[in-house]
């Protein structure tokens, strides 16, 4: 087969999407809706992608950085002028264009694969995706022959009250023959309604010249949706999401309830994982198999290892180990890093902190900027006293350490190996390794005081 290359139009504003976002953007399963599409057009075996900016070019092109090509539309006169702006980096292509739209996140790659499959195999010069849609308002027309060949497309603003009965429209995902796309565009003209340059009258401009177009079906109409408001982008987010739980499922994951399950895009879990109710799974997440995960977390760009249960977290930018246990009601926070079979129990929060292996912290403590061993026991109520009011500062405390409930240990401060730090105890100097430290008013009982007082 020749080579694939897709376009992906992406400079217009989205004016219906209220937004100083552009609208291609905008996520979709976490995902903005323009990398969506220059991901599936690669999966279909497009070579590269060009996207033609506009709009917040410079927004567009930081997010998606060198996953595409550009080209700059400096004004926005109409998919065709759009599609010219890539001639300069297609003048010396000669095989397939794949034209797409940036707002299509839930087109799939097995429909574009299919579509340049008929294209090549058709040897037709151009070739539309078209769909039978229930309302077909607002769409391209494909108008045909009566022997079923396609003549032209019509644009809803310019059809005749007959075309506008014809119920298959144009989807705005098309394949070109690099050369003839060119040169029919470059005999287009802006002489309709809108005053527009239409990519769809080169359909005309080739089938007039003789060239054979045709047209594929798509039963699926949903993955081409194009998304233009709010209300249309939480629909694809619905469906897409929906998607994405089914995929998981498939592999493996028990999900207990979709409604209330919701993970983003690339998010990776491995197999026999249950993901209990109102779950969230976001962005760089990654979970080993074999957890149990929520109810009731967040997850932001954390790895997860094997056998872990977590529940009742929040945990984002940090790395959890295998067999960890972490919950209910933590907040682990980043550049934390969870070894393997660490508890983390009961309202604690830990914070850029290295918790080394089998280390336990049960209950109602603040651990930040901390350097821990493995086989600690962290009393209940402790607290590091990382911050003096200017600078952080961190905390030691070493292997096998045993550290009574209600220690402040004030920072910068280490816990030898082996040592026991004396409950209630506020420690502000190192305890060496084995010793007891104890750092606390020492008891004293009054006989008789109450007699004497009351
Ligand atoms: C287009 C098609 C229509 C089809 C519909 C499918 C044309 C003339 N019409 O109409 O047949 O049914 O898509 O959704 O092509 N864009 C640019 N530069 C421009 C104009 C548009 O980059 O100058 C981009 C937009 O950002 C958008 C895409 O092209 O991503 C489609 O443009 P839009 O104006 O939405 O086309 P429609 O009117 O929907
Ligand atoms: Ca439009």
């Amino acid at each position: 087969m020749a080579e694939l290359k897709a376009v992906i139009l992406a400079a217009g504003k989205g004016t219906r999407m209220k937004s100083s976002l552009p609208k291609v953007l905008h996520d979709v399963g976490g995902k903005p809706m323009v990398t969506h599409v220059i991901e599936t057009a690669r999966q279909a075996g497009a070579a590269g992608s060009i996207v033609v900016v506009g709009f917040g070019a410079e927004l567009v092109m930081d997010k998606i950085g060198d996953a595409a090509e550009y080209t700059i539309q400096h004004q926005q006169l109409g998919t065709g002028h759009a599609v010219v702006q890539t001639y300069d980096k297609l003048k010396d292509f000669s095989g397939t264009v794949m034209v797409l739209c940036g707002d299509t996140p839930l087109l799939q790659a097995d429909t574009l694969s299919e579509l340049y499959k008929q294209h090549i195999s058709s040897g037709a010069k151009a070739t539309i995706l078209s769909a039978k849609m229930p309302d077909p308002f607002g769409y391209g027309r494909i108008i045909r022959s009566s022997d079923g060949q396609v003549q032209k497309i019509v644009e809803q603003k310019d059809a005749s009250e007959q075309e506008k009965l014809v119920d298959e429209v144009n989807t705005g995902i098309y394949c070109f023959e690099a050369p003839e796309l060119f040169a029919a565009l470059n005999s287009i003209d802006c002489n309709n309604v809108q005053g527009e340059y239409y990519l769809t009258d080169v359909i005309a401009k080739l089938v007039s010249g003789g060239q054979k177009v045709s047209a594929l079906v798509i039963h699926d109409y949903q993955q081409t949706l194009g998304i233009n408001s709010r209300i249309q982008l939480a629909e694809a987010e619905k469906i897409y999401r929906r998607r994405k739980l089914e995929q998981l499922m498939d592999s493996g994951v028990t999900i207990m309830d979709i409604d209330s399950t919701f993970i983003d895009a690339d998010v990776t879990i491995g197999s026999d994982t249950i993901i209990y109710p109102f779950t969230w799974l976001e962005k760089g997440t990654v979970i080993g198999s074999g957890c149990r995960i929520g109810p009731q977390c967040r997850i932001q760009n954390t790895q997860i290892g094997d056998y872990c249960t977590i529940h009742f977290t929040y945990a984002h930018d940090c790395r959890i180990e295998n067999e960890v246990t972490v919950g209910p009601y933590v907040h682990i926070r980043p550049d934390t890093v969870l070894a393997k079979g660490v508890k983390v129990g009961n309202f604690v929060e830990v914070k850029n902190s290295l918790i080394g292996e089998y280390s336990k912290l049960p209950h109602l403590s603040y651990i930040g900027d901390t350097d821990m061993g493995a086989h600690v026991n962290i009393g209940c109520g402790t607290i590091t006293v990382n911050y003096d009011g200017k600078k952080k500062h961190r905390t030691t405390i070493q292997d096998h350490a045993f550290v009574g409930c209600n220690t402040n240990l004030v920072a910068p401060v280490s816990v030898g190996q082996q040592a026991y730090v004396a409950a209630g105890s506020t420690i502000t100097k190192d305890v060496p390794a084995e010793a007891l430290g104890v750092g606390r008013a020492r008891q004293k009982n009054i006989d008789g005081w109450v007699t004497k007082h009351i």
